[in-house]
């Protein structure tokens, strides 16, 4: 398998939005009026083609969101330059180790404390509504950031789907991991895991992301499905999730479990607050130049007005 390279496309391959939008209507529409709503994929033979692992375009609309208007970073820098610790520990490893990862077949398990617990194939996951463009500010804990046009829906409708019971407060991400097609290095407690609380995974900015650039995600970039929370340090946005558990206390996360003096749970954007060995004042951004500029960083990566009312009354040093 060839990872980054999108296979040619002609136009007549890409489904209208029209027609999408009026197939994908039509589908949940008459399933859910028949009372079966999703239960569909379980019964159907596996959606499986091999052309699903390489890179592929997505149908997309507009995002709900207006574009940032930085300039994009360059595709070829998102996608050679990434943190998948399951793939080693440079910047450079994720490229180079990650197209041994299957991702066709692939399920997400949706567990815990809600009432419509299941397990979800990642096909009918990606035509579960419309594939928004939403470009986003990305800021890493390391102090780079980039620009990137994610593709996905909003997290939300996944969690109305699951419908947490009234006793859920927190929801946590599995991603994959399987020594048979990652390195897993030592030193860390795999899986890799990640946590919102609830009402922030509701927040209409946080993205359950499948593609980028208008293509599928390529596997460095944690194919086929992972989240985006663009108002937090990057290592909150879990790659290739395999399981979502709805639990009533703040799960065990990572990052915050291997430093957590260095890693809260929050971990918003807070330039205010800094690492214990660096600052967040600036941000190193990639971009198109060759010398990337450094900038200040924006409280909660220039999100605020959507979601810092979602801290009102924390003291954000506190709860970091
Ligand atoms: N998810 C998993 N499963 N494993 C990881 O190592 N790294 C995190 C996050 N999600 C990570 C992960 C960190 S530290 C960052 S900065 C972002 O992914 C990087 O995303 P990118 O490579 O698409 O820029």
């Amino acid at each position: 398998m060839l990872i980054g390279k999108a296979p040619e496309f002609k136009s007549s391959d890409i489904t209208p939005r029209e027609k999408f939008l009026n197939r994908r209507n039509l589908i949940f529409g008459g399933l859910a009026a028949a009372g079966v709503a999703y239960e569909w994929h379980k019964k159907m033979p596996p959606l499986y083609t091999p052309s699903v692992e390489a890179s592929s375009k997505l149908a997309t609309v507009p995002g709900t969101f207006p574009p940032v208007s930085d300039p994009v970073t360059p595709q070829g820098k998102a996608t050679s330059y990434n943190n998948f610790y399951e793939f080693g520990t440079d910047k450079a490893d994720p490229k180079a180790n990650a197209g041994k990862m299957h991702v066709r077949p692939w399920t997400i398990k949706i567990e815990g404390l809600c009432n419509n617990p299941k397990t979800v194939d990642i096909d009918a996951l990606l035509k579960f509504k419309p594939l928004e463009d939403r470009t986003y500010r990305f800021r890493c804990v390391e102090a780079w950031s980039m620009i990137v046009p994610w593709v996905g829906y909003p997290l939300a409708e996944l969690i109305k789907f699951a419908d947490p019971k009234p006793q859920a407060k927190f929801v946590e991400f599995t991603s994959l991991a399987d020594r048979s097609q990652m390195e897993l290095p030592g030193g860390f407690d795999w899986p890799y895991k990640e946590g919102l609380r609830i009402d922030e995974a509701m927040n209409p900015l946080a993205l359950l992301t499948f593609g980028s650039y208008g293509q599928t995600l390529e596997n460095q970039q944690g194919a086929p499905v992972r989240v985006i929370v663009p108002w937090k340090y990057g290592f909150k946005s879990a790659k290739s999730i395999v399981k979502i558990r709805f639990t009533d206390k703040q799960p065990t996360t990572t990052w915050n479990d291997m430093a957590s003096n260095e890693y809260g749970f929050y971990s918003n954007v807070n330039p205010g607050h800094s690492h214990p060995r660096w600052s967040q004042a600036h941000e190193r951004r990639i971009d198109a130049s060759v010398f990337p500029k450094t900038i200040a960083t924006l409280p909660f990566n220039g999100y605020a007005n959507e979601v810092a009312s979602l801290y009102n009354g924390m003291d954000l040093n506190r709860y970091f």
